[in-house]
Protein backbone atom coordinates (compact mmCIF):
# COMPACT_ATOMS: atom_id res chain seq x y z
CA UNK A 1 0.00 0.00 0.00
CA UNK A 2 1.59 3.26 -0.66
CA UNK A 3 1.73 6.27 1.68
CA UNK A 4 -0.85 8.18 -0.17
CA UNK A 5 -3.53 5.09 0.35
CA UNK A 6 -6.16 5.61 2.66
CA UNK A 7 -6.10 2.84 5.64
CA UNK A 8 -9.76 1.31 5.21
CA UNK A 9 -11.52 2.01 8.51
CA UNK A 10 -10.94 -0.91 10.89
CA UNK A 11 -13.93 -2.89 12.49
CA UNK A 12 -14.03 -2.94 15.97
CA UNK A 13 -13.36 -5.81 17.73
CA UNK A 14 -16.99 -6.93 18.99
CA UNK A 15 -17.79 -7.17 22.50
CA UNK A 16 -20.80 -9.60 23.53
CA UNK A 17 -24.06 -8.29 24.29
CA UNK A 18 -23.50 -10.12 27.97
CA UNK A 19 -20.22 -8.73 29.10
CA UNK A 20 -20.32 -5.77 30.55
CA UNK A 21 -18.73 -2.86 29.10
CA UNK A 22 -15.48 -2.68 30.88
CA UNK A 23 -14.08 0.84 32.91
CA UNK A 24 -13.43 3.45 30.46
CA UNK A 25 -10.02 5.23 31.40
CA UNK A 26 -10.88 7.84 28.71
CA UNK A 27 -14.18 8.87 30.84
CA UNK A 28 -12.47 11.81 32.69
CA UNK A 29 -10.80 13.66 30.32
CA UNK A 30 -13.20 13.16 27.63
CA UNK A 31 -15.12 15.47 29.86
CA UNK A 32 -12.13 17.58 29.98
CA UNK A 33 -11.25 17.72 26.85
CA UNK A 34 -15.42 18.60 25.99
CA UNK A 35 -14.96 21.10 28.98
CA UNK A 36 -12.02 22.73 27.32
CA UNK A 37 -13.36 23.02 23.69
CA UNK A 38 -17.35 24.40 25.43
CA UNK A 39 -15.09 26.94 27.00
CA UNK A 40 -13.54 28.44 24.25
CA UNK A 41 -14.48 31.36 22.37
CA UNK A 42 -14.77 32.56 19.03
CA UNK A 43 -14.95 36.64 17.63
CA UNK A 44 -14.30 37.44 21.34
CA UNK A 45 -12.58 40.42 20.57
CA UNK A 46 -12.97 43.85 18.39
CA UNK A 47 -13.51 43.03 15.23
CA UNK A 48 -12.91 46.07 12.23
CA UNK A 49 -15.85 47.07 9.97
CA UNK A 50 -15.79 45.62 6.31
CA UNK A 51 -18.08 47.41 3.78
CA UNK A 52 -18.48 45.53 1.02
CA UNK A 53 -19.29 48.50 -1.23
CA UNK A 54 -16.35 50.06 -1.17
CA UNK A 55 -13.76 47.09 -2.01
CA UNK A 56 -11.83 47.03 -5.11
CA UNK A 57 -12.78 45.96 -8.17
CA UNK A 58 -10.03 42.96 -8.33
CA UNK A 59 -9.23 41.19 -4.90
CA UNK A 60 -5.60 41.22 -4.95
CA UNK A 61 -5.13 44.90 -3.92
CA UNK A 62 -8.09 43.54 -1.04
CA UNK A 63 -5.98 40.87 0.43
CA UNK A 64 -2.74 43.20 0.06
CA UNK A 65 -4.81 45.46 2.35
CA UNK A 66 -6.21 42.92 4.72
CA UNK A 67 -2.74 41.58 5.14
CA UNK A 68 -1.17 44.53 6.03
CA UNK A 69 -4.21 44.59 8.31
CA UNK A 70 -3.38 41.41 9.78
CA UNK A 71 -0.09 42.38 10.33
CA UNK A 72 -0.62 45.88 12.24
CA UNK A 73 -3.20 44.18 14.45
CA UNK A 74 -0.50 41.68 15.93
CA UNK A 75 -1.93 38.32 14.23
CA UNK A 76 1.01 35.63 14.34
CA UNK A 77 2.19 34.22 11.27
CA UNK A 78 -0.39 35.67 8.81
CA UNK A 79 1.57 34.56 5.96
CA UNK A 80 1.02 31.00 6.81
CA UNK A 81 -2.02 29.55 4.91
CA UNK A 82 -3.91 26.05 4.67
CA UNK A 83 -3.13 24.71 0.85
CA UNK A 84 -6.00 22.12 0.13
CA UNK A 85 -5.12 19.50 -3.08
CA UNK A 86 -6.85 16.34 -4.58
CA UNK A 87 -5.34 13.45 -5.52
CA UNK A 88 -6.06 11.73 -8.74
CA UNK A 89 -9.38 10.06 -7.37
CA UNK A 90 -10.40 13.42 -5.63
CA UNK A 91 -9.53 12.42 -2.33
CA UNK A 92 -8.61 15.32 -0.63
CA UNK A 93 -5.63 16.94 1.47
CA UNK A 94 -5.00 19.79 3.61
CA UNK A 95 -1.71 21.19 5.27
CA UNK A 96 -0.06 24.42 6.14
CA UNK A 97 2.38 26.30 3.84
CA UNK A 98 3.95 29.23 3.87
CA UNK A 99 2.99 32.36 1.25
CA UNK A 100 6.29 33.70 -1.03
CA UNK A 101 4.32 36.52 -2.70
CA UNK A 102 0.83 37.69 -4.56
CA UNK A 103 0.91 39.39 -7.29
CA UNK A 104 -0.82 39.52 -10.90
CA UNK A 105 0.18 36.06 -11.64
CA UNK A 106 -1.30 34.58 -8.72
CA UNK A 107 -0.30 33.07 -5.06
CA UNK A 108 2.69 31.78 -5.06
CA UNK A 109 4.38 28.90 -2.56
CA UNK A 110 6.76 26.83 -2.57
CA UNK A 111 7.31 23.08 -2.05
CA UNK A 112 8.66 19.37 -3.30
CA UNK A 113 7.54 18.15 -6.69
CA UNK A 114 7.76 14.87 -4.96
CA UNK A 115 5.88 15.04 -2.29
CA UNK A 116 1.94 14.29 -1.81
CA UNK A 117 1.27 17.37 -2.93
CA UNK A 118 3.51 18.12 -5.42
CA UNK A 119 1.95 14.44 -6.79
CA UNK A 120 -1.09 16.00 -6.40
CA UNK A 121 -0.56 18.96 -7.85
CA UNK A 122 0.79 17.06 -10.47
CA UNK A 123 -2.06 15.25 -11.58
CA UNK A 124 -4.54 17.59 -10.70
CA UNK A 125 -3.43 21.02 -11.40
CA UNK A 126 -5.89 22.51 -8.98
CA UNK A 127 -5.88 23.83 -5.48
CA UNK A 128 -7.54 26.03 -2.86
CA UNK A 129 -5.64 28.05 0.16
CA UNK A 130 -7.33 29.20 3.24
CA UNK A 131 -6.11 32.26 5.85
CA UNK A 132 -7.28 32.45 9.01
CA UNK A 133 -6.52 35.68 10.88
CA UNK A 134 -8.06 35.17 14.50
CA UNK A 135 -6.99 39.07 15.49
CA UNK A 136 -9.48 40.69 13.30
CA UNK A 137 -12.17 37.68 12.69
CA UNK A 138 -11.00 37.32 9.17
CA UNK A 139 -11.02 34.45 6.69
CA UNK A 140 -10.05 34.71 3.06
CA UNK A 141 -10.55 31.43 0.44
CA UNK A 142 -8.66 31.47 -2.77
CA UNK A 143 -9.38 28.67 -5.10
CA UNK A 144 -7.96 28.21 -9.15
CA UNK A 145 -5.72 26.48 -11.23
CA UNK A 146 -1.57 25.83 -10.37
CA UNK A 147 1.03 25.93 -12.51
CA UNK A 148 5.15 25.61 -11.97
CA UNK A 149 7.32 28.40 -12.10
CA UNK A 150 10.26 28.31 -14.47
CA UNK A 151 13.40 26.22 -12.23
CA UNK A 152 14.81 29.99 -12.21
CA UNK A 153 12.38 30.79 -9.84
CA UNK A 154 12.62 28.30 -7.55
CA UNK A 155 16.12 28.80 -7.29
CA UNK A 156 15.88 32.61 -6.61
CA UNK A 157 13.08 32.24 -3.96
CA UNK A 158 15.62 29.81 -1.89
CA UNK A 159 18.57 32.08 -2.56
CA UNK A 160 16.80 35.10 -0.85
CA UNK A 161 15.39 32.74 2.13
CA UNK A 162 17.86 31.23 5.06
CA UNK A 163 20.53 28.63 4.83
CA UNK A 164 18.00 26.76 6.84
CA UNK A 165 15.47 26.90 4.05
CA UNK A 166 18.26 25.62 1.86
CA UNK A 167 19.22 22.62 4.00
CA UNK A 168 15.86 21.61 4.22
CA UNK A 169 15.46 21.87 0.64
CA UNK A 170 18.47 19.53 0.17
CA UNK A 171 17.34 16.75 2.43
CA UNK A 172 14.40 16.35 0.22
CA UNK A 173 12.22 12.97 0.27
CA UNK A 174 9.51 15.17 1.70
CA UNK A 175 6.66 13.00 2.59
CA UNK A 176 8.29 9.51 1.73
CA UNK A 177 8.36 7.52 4.81
CA UNK A 178 11.44 7.84 7.48
CA UNK A 179 13.11 5.17 9.15
CA UNK A 180 14.17 6.51 12.11
CA UNK A 181 14.58 9.71 13.35
CA UNK A 182 18.67 9.20 13.00
CA UNK A 183 18.20 9.18 9.30
CA UNK A 184 17.00 12.11 9.20
CA UNK A 185 19.23 13.80 11.57
CA UNK A 186 22.35 12.41 9.02
CA UNK A 187 20.56 13.93 6.31
CA UNK A 188 20.02 17.19 7.91
CA UNK A 189 23.75 17.64 9.21
CA UNK A 190 24.71 17.25 5.38
CA UNK A 191 22.54 19.22 4.23
CA UNK A 192 23.59 22.03 6.83
CA UNK A 193 27.25 21.41 5.78
CA UNK A 194 26.33 21.44 1.90
CA UNK A 195 24.03 24.67 2.20
CA UNK A 196 27.17 26.27 4.34
CA UNK A 197 29.39 25.52 1.39
CA UNK A 198 27.63 25.60 -1.41
CA UNK A 199 24.90 28.45 -1.51
CA UNK A 200 23.67 27.91 -4.93
CA UNK A 201 23.42 24.04 -4.59
CA UNK A 202 20.77 22.48 -6.77
CA UNK A 203 17.66 21.59 -5.59
CA UNK A 204 15.78 19.99 -8.43
CA UNK A 205 12.67 19.14 -6.18
CA UNK A 206 12.45 22.33 -4.72
CA UNK A 207 9.30 24.13 -6.80
CA UNK A 208 7.33 27.52 -6.55
CA UNK A 209 3.71 26.68 -7.59
CA UNK A 210 1.41 29.07 -8.76
CA UNK A 211 -2.42 29.43 -8.07
CA UNK A 212 -4.07 31.80 -10.45
CA UNK A 213 -7.44 32.39 -8.70
CA UNK A 214 -10.60 32.44 -10.17
CA UNK A 215 -12.04 32.87 -6.98
CA UNK A 216 -11.63 34.78 -3.93
CA UNK A 217 -13.59 35.25 -0.94
CA UNK A 218 -13.58 37.29 1.78
CA UNK A 219 -15.08 36.76 5.00
CA UNK A 220 -15.45 39.29 8.18
CA UNK A 221 -16.52 37.76 10.83
CA UNK A 222 -18.84 39.85 13.28
CA UNK A 223 -20.28 39.04 16.94
CA UNK A 224 -23.49 39.18 15.82
CA UNK A 225 -22.88 36.73 13.61
CA UNK A 226 -23.88 38.89 10.68
CA UNK A 227 -20.14 37.82 9.18
CA UNK A 228 -19.99 39.91 5.74
CA UNK A 229 -18.80 37.46 2.42
CA UNK A 230 -17.69 39.37 -0.30
CA UNK A 231 -16.64 36.80 -3.47
CA UNK A 232 -14.57 37.75 -6.77
CA UNK A 233 -15.41 35.42 -9.51
CA UNK A 234 -13.82 35.71 -12.13
CA UNK A 235 -16.48 36.80 -14.92
CA UNK A 236 -14.40 37.51 -18.33
CA UNK A 237 -10.94 37.96 -17.74
CA UNK A 238 -9.59 39.84 -16.13
CA UNK A 239 -12.48 41.27 -15.03
CA UNK A 240 -13.66 40.20 -12.00
CA UNK A 241 -17.95 39.72 -10.64
CA UNK A 242 -18.42 40.64 -7.37
CA UNK A 243 -21.39 39.20 -4.93
CA UNK A 244 -21.83 38.81 -1.76
CA UNK A 245 -22.73 35.07 0.54
CA UNK A 246 -25.23 34.49 2.71
CA UNK A 247 -23.25 33.62 6.09
C1 LIG B 1 3.82 26.91 9.77
C2 LIG B 1 4.17 25.87 8.74
C3 LIG B 1 4.70 26.26 7.52
C4 LIG B 1 5.02 25.30 6.56
N1 LIG B 1 5.48 25.72 5.35
C5 LIG B 1 5.72 24.80 4.39
C6 LIG B 1 6.09 25.22 3.07
O1 LIG B 1 6.16 26.42 2.74
N2 LIG B 1 6.36 24.26 2.15
C7 LIG B 1 6.26 22.93 2.45
O2 LIG B 1 6.53 22.12 1.57
N3 LIG B 1 5.88 22.50 3.66
C8 LIG B 1 5.60 23.40 4.64
N4 LIG B 1 5.18 22.98 5.87
C9 LIG B 1 5.03 21.53 6.11
C10 LIG B 1 3.69 21.07 5.53
O3 LIG B 1 2.62 21.46 6.39
C11 LIG B 1 3.62 19.55 5.31
O4 LIG B 1 3.90 18.86 6.52
C12 LIG B 1 4.63 19.09 4.26
O5 LIG B 1 4.72 20.00 3.19
C13 LIG B 1 4.23 17.72 3.70
O6 LIG B 1 2.93 17.82 3.14
P1 LIG B 1 2.41 16.74 2.07
O7 LIG B 1 2.78 15.38 2.61
O8 LIG B 1 0.92 16.92 2.01
O9 LIG B 1 3.06 17.03 0.76
C14 LIG B 1 4.84 23.92 6.85
C15 LIG B 1 4.30 23.53 8.09
C16 LIG B 1 3.96 24.49 9.01
C17 LIG B 1 3.36 24.03 10.31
Amino acid sequence: MSADTPTPPSTPPSTPSSEPSPPSESAEPRTEFVRLLRSQRVWDTELPDFDPAVAPAEPLPLFERWFAGAVAAGQTEPHTMSLATADADGLPDVRTVMLHGADEEGWHFASHAGSRKGRHLASRPYAALGFYWPAQGRQIRVRGPVTVAPPEVARADLRARSTGALASALVGRQSEVLDSYEELERASDAAWDRARREPDAPTPSWTVYVLDPDEVEFFQGDARRRHVRLTYRRANHPTWRRELLWP
